[in-house]
C-alpha cells in the first residue's frame, strides 16, 4: 500500500530512526467541491533550512498512486505532480523549516479519496513517513427548491397571476361569445340552405313524377 520512491528507500537506509513525522489527523472527511487542509509535523531544529528538506507526498488508490507534492532541496517540482492535482494544491513554505507541513487542497473531488502518504527527509537528521486517510463524499443533490423570494416579489408575483388569470378569463369569455354568434349565424344560413334545397328537391321530384303520382302527391299534401 505504501509506495516509497527509490530515492527515499536509498536515503532512509542511510539515516537513523530518531526522526519523527506526525499527522495532525489520521482521517479526514470532506464533501465534493470543498477545500481541505491536511497537516503534519516533523522533527526540526532551530537551524533547519528549507534547502535541507525533501518531501514526497502521494495519494495511494487501488488503481495507482497520484503524486500530490514533490519538494527537492526545498524547491517544489511541479512537473512531478499528477494532473489530478494541478492547480489545486497550495503549501505553506514559511512554516516548513519549523517542521510544519500544510497542504490546502481545493475543489475536492470524490476521486481524491484514499490514503495520502508523505515521506519527509531532513538532512542530516533523518527521514520518516506518515499517512492519513481522506474520504470525499459526493455533494448532496441540490433540492429542487425555489430561491427564497422577498415578500414584495411574492406579492408582485401574485398580482401578475391575478392579472394573467383575469386576462385569460376575459379572452375565454369573448371567444365563447364569438363562437356562439358564429354558430348561430352558421345554423341560420345552414337552415336556409336546407330549406332551399328541400324545396328545389320537391320540385325535381314533382317534375320527375308521372302526372298521376303528382296528383296523388298534391292530394296528400292537401290533406
Ligand atoms: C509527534 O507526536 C508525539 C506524540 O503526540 C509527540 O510527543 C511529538 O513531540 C510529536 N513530534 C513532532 C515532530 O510533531
Ligand atoms: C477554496 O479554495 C479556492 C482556491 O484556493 C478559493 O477560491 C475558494 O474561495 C475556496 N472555497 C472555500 C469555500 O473556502
Ligand atoms: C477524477 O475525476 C476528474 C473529474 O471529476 C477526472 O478529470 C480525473 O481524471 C479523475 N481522476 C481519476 C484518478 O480518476
Ligand atoms: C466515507 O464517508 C461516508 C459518509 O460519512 C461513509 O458512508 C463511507 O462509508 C466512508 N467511506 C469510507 C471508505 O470510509
Amino acid at each position: 500500500m505504501i509506495v516509497l520512491t527509490p530515492l527515499f528507500l536509498f536515503l532512509s537506509s542511510c539515516v537513523s530512526g530518531t526522526f519523527v513525522v506526525n499527522v495532525t489527523q489520521t482521517s479526514y472527511q470532506a464533501e465534493e467541491n470543498q477545500n481541505i487542509t491536511l497537516e503534519g509535523t516533523f522533527s526540526s531544529r532551530t537551524d533547519t533550512s528549507l534547502r535541507s528538506i525533501y518531501i514526497y507526498c502521494e495519494l495511494s488508490t487501488e488503481s495507482r498512486p497520484y503524486v500530490l507534492f514533490h519538494l527537492y532541496k526545498g524547491d517544489e517540482l511541479p512537473e512531478s505532480q499528477d494532473p489530478q492535482f494541478a492547480g489545486r494544491v497550495q503549501w505553506d513554505k514559511d512554516v516548513l523549516p519549523e517542521g510544519r507541513l500544510t497542504f490546502h487542497v481545493s475543489r475536492l473531488r470524490t476521486n481524491d479519496s484514499g490514503f495520502y502518504v508523505c515521506d519527509i527527509l531532513v538532512r542530516p537528521d533523518g527521514s520518516n513517513y506518515r499517512r492519513c486517510w481522506l474520504n470525499v463524499t459526493a455533494a448532496k443533490e441540490l433540492e429542487p427548491q425555489r430561491p427564497s423570494e422577498s415578500p414584495h416579489a411574492e406579492s408582485l408575483r401574485g398580482l401578475w397571476l391575478i392579472v394573467g388569470v383575469s386576462a385569460a378569463l376575459l379572452i375565454l369569455f369573448f371567444v365563447t361569445i364569438a363562437c356562439i354568434v358564429l354558430l348561430r349565424a352558421n345554423r341560420r344560413t345552414h337552415n336556409a340552405a336546407i330549406q332551399m334545397e328541400s324545396s328545389s328537391e320537391k320540385q325535381t321530384i314533382r317534375t320527375n313524377m308521372s302526372p298521376s303520382e303528382s296528383e296523388h302527391e298534391v292530394r296528400l299534401s292537401n290533406i
